[in-house]
């Protein structure tokens, strides 16, 4: 198992992944548009293949998780992406790192409590205004929740 920067190379890949998962490369986050085609990032490999990535935003002393996506859920890559994240983000001297996701996503909103992260807000309706910047994240999603909400996570660092 290795990390290694996102580089051209990866791009389309990336464009698949990101787009399997956030409905197009474009993802808004506190009424912010990213496009993941730009973001900088880092791709976990396991056995030779791509397992898992995420992207991120920096700001000073502060790291946003724009996207965290692993090839497989419930294989161990997403708490070794986060890992690999605060150590990246202490290497920065970072005082935060945060994320958010949605409402919906229960597995993601699990695992990040489960591996210690802090809820740190619920974003009432932030979707509805992410919505009007990026019309194609859905309404529902596939169970027929609406997807409403954007929850936030940190984790503070030393
Ligand atoms: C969310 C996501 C990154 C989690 O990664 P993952 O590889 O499935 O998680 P892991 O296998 O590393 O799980 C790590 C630990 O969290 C636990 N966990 C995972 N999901 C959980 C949940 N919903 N509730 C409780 N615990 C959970 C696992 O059991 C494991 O526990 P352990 O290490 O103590 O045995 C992954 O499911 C994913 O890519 N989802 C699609 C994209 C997405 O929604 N990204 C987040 C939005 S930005």
């Amino acid at each position: 198992m290795s990390f290694r920067e996102i580089t051209e190379a990866d791009r389309d890949w990336v464009r698949n992944i990101v787009t399997r998962h956030f409905a197009s490369q474009r993802v808004v986050s506190r009424g912010k548009l990213y496009d993941a085609q730009a973001l900088p990032g880092f791709i976990l490999e396991r056995n030779g293949s791509a397992a898992g990535l995420y992207q991120y935003h920096a700001t000073d002393r502060e790291l946003q998780l724009v996207v965290v996506a692993a090839v497989q859920a419930g294989h161990g890559i997403g708490r070794q992406l986060l890992e690999h994240a605060l150590s990246f983000a202490r290497s920065r001297l970072c005082q935060r790192v945060w994320l958010v996701t949605t409402n919906d996503n229960t597995q993601a909103i699990g695992f990040y409590r489960h591996i210690g992260w802090h809820q740190y807000a619920v974003h009432l309706d932030a979707v509805t205004t992410a919505r009007s910047i990026k019309p194609e994240i859905p309404l529902t999603d596939g169970a027929g929740v609406a997807i409403r909400d954007e929850v936030e996570f940190e984790f503070l660092l030393d």
